[in-house]
């Protein structure tokens, strides 16, 4: 079996618990009207090692019987409401790396710009084209999707350097505030028209959560490779 991504939702303490209890890694959190939703990469580890057969088997019964109770605990998701608290992560984030001492700053950067790339790829492949497509808006999102450009340019070249280089903070700073003035444009004039469109977000958000798990996956697998 293969890593796998669980979805569900819990309070701080359960999500935390839930974690250690199948031995994976919290790797995303998300606040969506109030309620805290957790992702946890289960990670095909062979902690049953050494384990007796009926051991390994007992364990694998409990973990199908906790996935079970999770797919039942899910409930829908509205992908505007997903992409706000996506807003507020990435500006704690931007907040952070500002109080941020030299050496804890790379670990925020990458955090921010992996939430600035998934965020970005829902909107751009699904949020985006169904605004457009609903309210025949154009100029907003066209607009949008030219500081999407401008942003991926910047990533592009923080990626290829180190949070301590020289240049890194201010071209750090200059992404943080094209994504802070989009974010504003976004929930100023963009959504508020796309709330009363005929959208429905909350296929929209099961959606955005697959990609979400997908890109969370990926990025976690390149860590472990790495690592
Ligand atoms: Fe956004």
């Amino acid at each position: 079996m293969g890593d796998v991504l669980h979805v569900f939702k819990a309070n701080s303490r359960a999500l935390l618990g839930a974690g250690e209890k199948r031995q994976g890694k919290v790797c995303a959190t998300h606040i969506v009207k109030g309620q805290l939703w957790g992702i946890v990469h289960v990670y095909n580890t062979p902690n049953t090692q050494g384990r007796t057969p009926m051991a390994k088997k007992q364990q694998s019964k409990q973990h199908d019987e906790e996935l079970n109770e999770d797919s039942s605990e899910q409930e829908s998701v509205n992908a505007l409401e997903l992409l706000k608290e996506d807003h507020r992560k990435v500006e704690q984030l931007f907040q952070s790396f500002e109080e941020a001492d030299g050496r804890s700053r790379q670990g925020i950067a990458d955090e921010a710009i992996k939430a600035i790339e998934v965020h970005a790829k829902i909107e751009e492949t699904l949020v985006y084209p169904a605004i457009r497509e609903a309210t025949g808006e154009e100029d907003l999102v066209d607009e949008a999707n030219e500081e999407h450009h401008v942003v991926t340019l910047l990533i592009k070249e923080l990626k290829k350097m180190k949070a301590s280089a020289e240049g890194y903070k201010a071209k750090f700073k200059v992404l943080s505030e094209l994504v802070k003035h989009h974010i504003e444009e976004e929930e100023k004039e963009m959504f508020p028209e796309a709330e009363n469109a005929d959208i429905d977000w909350e296929e929209l958000g099961q959606e955005a959560m697959s990609i979400k798990e997908r890109m969370m996956s990926k990025s976690s697998r390149g860590q472990r490779r790495a690592a």
